[in-house]
């Protein structure tokens, strides 16, 4: 995905274009651009490949004067890597300026039939081709010019427009691709992110799909008239405070960010928790006999967890597929069935599409969303928010351990609605409450956790092994430490290893086993002692108290004793700084990690 990010008013713009292409850097962060318009109507369009400071760097020495401009941070996905395919993109004549983020599915047929017309493609990107079309139709209108070339288009759009020749206003359109009008005094906004808005505007407008708005200093035009929706913001800090990394401040800060989820939602002596967004579906859920959960990378790794949840403790048959397998497969919904989706930014393509298949189905869909007011956020029935607040660090850290409590929130809910006793919510209540004390007491084994990192860090090969609640935390592991510090991991159960994986092991290739005193537990030792047996390191992840585990394996990192259902909560956070100091000690961005995106808003 990608931000964009536009101003028309009375300041400044490029400050304030550049103010919002920070907030939004971690939604893409291969290249970037911008454009400003001076009082003459001069353009200036300066692009930059690599971080956000290098766009600054060509900025220090331009006069970028103007009221009016637009600027985009890039995440690649058609053109390589290069200042000639960053935005902003314009036409033959450098009248028309775009910027862009999703996908034009149909680009290389527009583009040929452009080509055909006279017109000369400079990038290798498919966002080019909105430019040269806008241009194509351009007759002295932008907007018309807009509306004709949006016709033709197919595929996925956040667009913001400026023309030479049509000045002092910015069209924007929308189709899949999120984009907000931030409503100030005398002046607009526009962004892919509304964390980009908040400073300057407290009204905003969410686009819907197919909408066409112009926007000029003293006016807003849109297809259909909408109230303005107030602008809610998550109180969340998104600077990094005492921490080198937003990934480290995001998860030295998992006691107080699973605090918040937690926060009037637990009813200890009606052992019930109150989650009062799904209210007006309250009623429903009890009829409910099927969760499909969908969602990607990391956040479905928390739905593989939920899964042993909703079974066990809600007694509710559970699936959990990528959201981008759940809609090409064909699962079988009906009126009994609830589509869960599961994502921080709320705003990743592939889960969106398994939701608005939901729907086209006439099923239920719920939402647990981090990212307030995003698109999965509105398009699902219902739904609980984390308030982890903003999670800026693109390795989800913070928002997985928030999942999983209101994950288990959501298991306490539907379970008493159901066969589970008081005793039993009481207890699960009881034992979350007490989650972010037992985190913060974890929490002091960052140093001993480094020292692993420092002892392991040249090794090419990892696995995680887990059993039950504990095997999608292996993968979780797994993930963070591939996309972290590039080095190659891989998840898996326990019980798997012998039937192939268990090939790989030798001195060279280390294995994470996470085999907390839980019920599986005898059946984890059995694992590592086969893989001790050929000579393979081992680092345990074990509960406190367990010295035994001492004799097995090469390493240990101790986790507090809690409910068996809670413990990913714990067993994650190793794992999370494992990765992490890895990525340090090899020198990796491990905020902006190469290749990645925050949230993947294409398919
Ligand atoms: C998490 O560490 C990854 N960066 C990525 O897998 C992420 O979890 C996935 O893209 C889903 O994002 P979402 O939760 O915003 O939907
Ligand atoms: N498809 C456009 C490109 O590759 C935009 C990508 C994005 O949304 O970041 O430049």
């Amino acid at each position: 995905m990608c931000g964009i990010i536009g101003y028309i008013g009375k300041k400044q713009a490029m400050p304030i274009l550049m103010d919002g292409l920070r907030k939004e850097s971690y939604r893409g962060y291969d290249s970037s651009g911008i454009v400003v318009f001076d009082a003459q109507n001069n353009a200036t369009c300066l692009k930059a490949v690599g971080k956000l400071e290098n766009l600054e760097n060509k900025i220090q020495g331009q006069e970028l004067k103007g009221e009016i401009g637009i600027g985009h941070v890039r995440w690649a996905t058609h053109g390589e890597v290069t200042e000639t395919n960053a935005h902003p993109h314009t036409g033959c004549q450098e009248n028309i300026f775009v910027v862009h983020n999703g996908i034009i599915e149909n680009y290389r047929e527009i583009r040929e039939k452009l080509i055909e017309k006279g017109h000369k493609f400079v990038s290798e990107t498919d966002t080019e081709v909105v430019a040269h079309l806008v241009e194509h139709f351009f007759d002295g209108n932008l907007e018309d010019a807009v509306r004709k070339a949006l016709k033709l288009v197919k595929g996925a759009y956040a667009l913001a427009v400026v023309a030479k020749e049509d000045p002092n206003k910015i069209v924007v359109a929308k189709l899949s691709s999120p984009l907000i009008i931030g409503i100030g005094k005398d002046e607009y906004l526009v962004a892919s992110d509304q964390n980009a808005i908040a400073p300057y505007a407290k009204k905003i407008i969410t686009l819907e799909d197919n909408e066409v708005v112009t926007i000029t200093p003293d006016d807003l035009c849109i297809i259909k008239e909408r109230e303005p929706e107030d602008l809610e913001i998550e109180t969340g800090k998104t600077e990094k405070g005492k921490y080198p990394h937003f990934m480290l401040k995001e998860i030295m800060e998992q006691a107080d960010s699973i605090e918040m989820p937690l926060k009037g939602r637990v009813r200890f002596d009606q052992g019930l928790a109150k989650l009062g967004g799904l209210d007006q579906v309250s009623d429903k859920l009890k009829d409910i006999e099927r969760i499909n959960i969908v969602a990607c990378g990391t956040a479905y790794l928390a739905g593989l967890t939920a899964e042993y949840m909703l079974e066990e403790y809600a007694g509710i048959p559970c699936e959990v597929d990528f959201g981008s397998e759940f809609r090409y497969r064909k699962p079988i919904l009906n009126k009994k069935t609830v589509v869960l989706a599961i994502s921080q930014s709320g705003e990743t393509a592939d889960t969106l599409a398994g939701i608005k298949e939901a729907k086209e189905k006439g099923v239920m869909t719920l939402g647990i969303v981090n990212a307030v007011g995003s698109t999965i956020a509105r398009e699902t029935d219902a739904g609980i928010y984390n308030h982890a607040g903003p999670e800026i660090g693109v390795a989800s850290t913070k928002a997985f351990t928030s999942q999983l409590t209101v994950l288990a929130l959501l298991a306490l809910f539907l379970g008493r609605q159901r066969q589970m006793s008081l005793i039993t919510g009481q207890n699960i209540a009881r034992e979350l409450l007490n989650i972010p004390a037992l985190i913060r007491e974890l929490l002091k084994s960052e140093a001993k956790i480094k020292e692993l990192a420092e002892k392991y860090k040249n090794y090419k090969n990892f696995f995680f092994i887990g059993r039950k609640y504990n095997f999608p935390i292996a993968c979780e592991g797994a993930l963070k430490l591939k996309e972290i510090s590039y080095i190659h991991a891989e998840g898996y159960s326990g019980g798997e290893m012998k039937h192939g994986p268990i090939a790989l092991i030798d001195e060279s290739f280390p294995t994470i086993a996470l085999c907390p005193s839980d019920s599986v537990y005898e059946k984890m030792v059995s694992n590592i002692e086969e893989i001790k047996a050929r000579k393979g390191p081992v680092i345990a992840i074990a509960t406190e108290g367990n010295e035994k585990i001492k004799e097995l394996v090469d390493d240990v990192i101790y986790i507090p004793k809690t409910l068996e259902m809670l413990t990913p909560i714990l067993s994650v956070i190793p794992l999370q700084l494992f990765a992490y100091y890895t990525g340090v000690l090899n020198k990796c961005d491990v905020d902006k990690p190469r290749n990645l995106a925050k949230s993947v808003t294409v398919e």
